[in-house]
């Protein structure tokens, strides 16, 4: 199939591209950033365009028409962008990406828009403050996609405003599929880890995800930085095993994917934040420090001071992927300290993308 892949040199459109290559298809990618593809510029079936969705010259309706799938990677993805600059995360992630997707109405192109596990927001122990007797129960942090309710937080907490802006990008391909205008699949990824996620924070403004944050903090002898002290919890997805999905979705056998929501995680890798670090720590000891170093400490940092004021955190969140197991036959299969030693060998082996 010929694909069109907008966010083709992000860290999941990278590894996207690469697979499709793989699997015999055509792909035109499109980003602002080609330096994670650099490894396949070049492929005879890849055309890749270095540019921004929202340039003039960028011809929305000639690239769509000549695809026969769309994937639409593009967003602000980190939270660090939610809570400094929430307008540009609404124009990027709601405004651009609505675009696409009525180009696609237009031109009756079948579209997979990467949404987010954000959409689900906080668990209901969260929003109830203490009033649960068994907190813990798994079952309150477990994710349907067509049961869950979406739980987000104050207006005065503009981390929201991705998920909102997910939520309603979800809402109105849901609507277009009703009027039978859009034939869409919609991912929901749950924390994906894998080499060429994010950069480390000293080499481009911003603020990355965890992992990138964790790795600088190990390579430089520095303390793990752990947000309200790291007791948040987050279900990690190898990448590969992430991409494998995403492929059965792009091949939608017999149609199993027409009008979908898909919920791609890891749900047995489930860890707290401060867990994350301590078994980091533990394997940068053991395979990548100097012989004799000490495990690296950690270092508790109040939220507002790590992201500034407006960051709510998601406090758990556990993927029910019945639906990927049963219409997709699909299994994720790296467990969560096998996927760190290969993205820290990545970073350590100096690898690492100046992104
Ligand atoms: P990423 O930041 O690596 O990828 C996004 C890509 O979009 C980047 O390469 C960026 O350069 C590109 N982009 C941004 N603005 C652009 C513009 N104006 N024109 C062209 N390209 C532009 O993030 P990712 O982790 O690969 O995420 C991909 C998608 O999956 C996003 O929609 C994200 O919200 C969603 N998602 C990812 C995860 C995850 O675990 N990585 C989890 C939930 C949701
Ligand atoms: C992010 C993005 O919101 C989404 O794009 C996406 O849905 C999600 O990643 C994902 O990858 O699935 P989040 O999990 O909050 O969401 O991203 P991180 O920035 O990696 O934060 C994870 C946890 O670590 C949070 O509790 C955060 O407060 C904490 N953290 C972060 C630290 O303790 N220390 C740090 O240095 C950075």
């Amino acid at each position: 199939m010929k694909i069109l892949c907008f966010g083709a040199g992000g860290f999941i459109g990278s590894h996207l591209s690469q697979r499709l290559l793989a699997d015999g298809h055509s792909v035109i990618g499109l980003d602002t950033h080609a330096d994670k593809v650099q490894d396949i510029i070049g492929h005879a079936r890849l055309t890749f365009f270095e540019k921004d969705i929202r340039a003039d010259e960028v011809d929305l309706d000639r690239l769509i028409q000549e695809a026969e799938v769309v994937v639409d990677l593009i967003a602000h993805a980190n939270p660090g962008a939610y809570v400094g600059r929430p307008l540009d995360v609404f124009r990027l992630n709601f405004m651009e990406n609505l675009r696409i997707a009525e180009a696609c109405v237009r031109h009756g192109r079948r579209l997979i828009q990467f949404s987010s596990c954000e959409v689900y927001g906080k668990t209901p122990v969260a929003s109830l403050r203490g009033v649960l007797p068994d907190p813990d129960n798994p079952a309150y942090a477990t994710f349907a996609e067509e049961t869950s309710d979406f739980i987000l937080g104050p207006l005065n907490k503009h981390r929201w405003i991705y998920a909102c802006a997910k939520q309603l990008l979800e809402r109105v391909l849901h609507a277009y599929g009703l009027e039978g205008k859009l034939n869409f699949t919609i991912i929901r990824p749950f924390n994906f880890i894998g080499p060429k996620i994010d950069y480390l924070p000293s080499e481009a403004p911003g603020i990355p995800r965890v992992f990138s944050f964790f790795m600088e903090a190990l390579l430089q002898g520095r303390p793990l930085p752990l947000v309200d002290g790291g007791r948040h919890r987050r279900c990690y997805c190898y990448i590969a095993d992430a991409i494998d999905c995403v492929s059965r979705i792009v091949a939608n056998p017999r149609g199993a994917c027409d009008g979908q929501v898909f919920n791609v995680g890891a749900p047995a890798n489930e860890t707290s934040i401060r867990d994350l670090a301590t078994l980091m720590g533990r394997i940068y000891v053991e395979q990548f420090a100097p012989p004799g170093a000490p495990l690296p400490g950690t270092e508790d940092v109040p939220a507002g001071r790590f992201y500034g004021r407006g960051y709510e955190d998601s406090d758990r969140r556990i993927p029910d992927i019945s639906k990927a197991r049963s219409l997709l036959g699909w299994e994720p299969k790296t467990g969560l300290r096998e996927m760190l030693e290969i993205t820290m060998a990545y970073y350590v082996n100096g690898r690492r993308s100046k992104r």
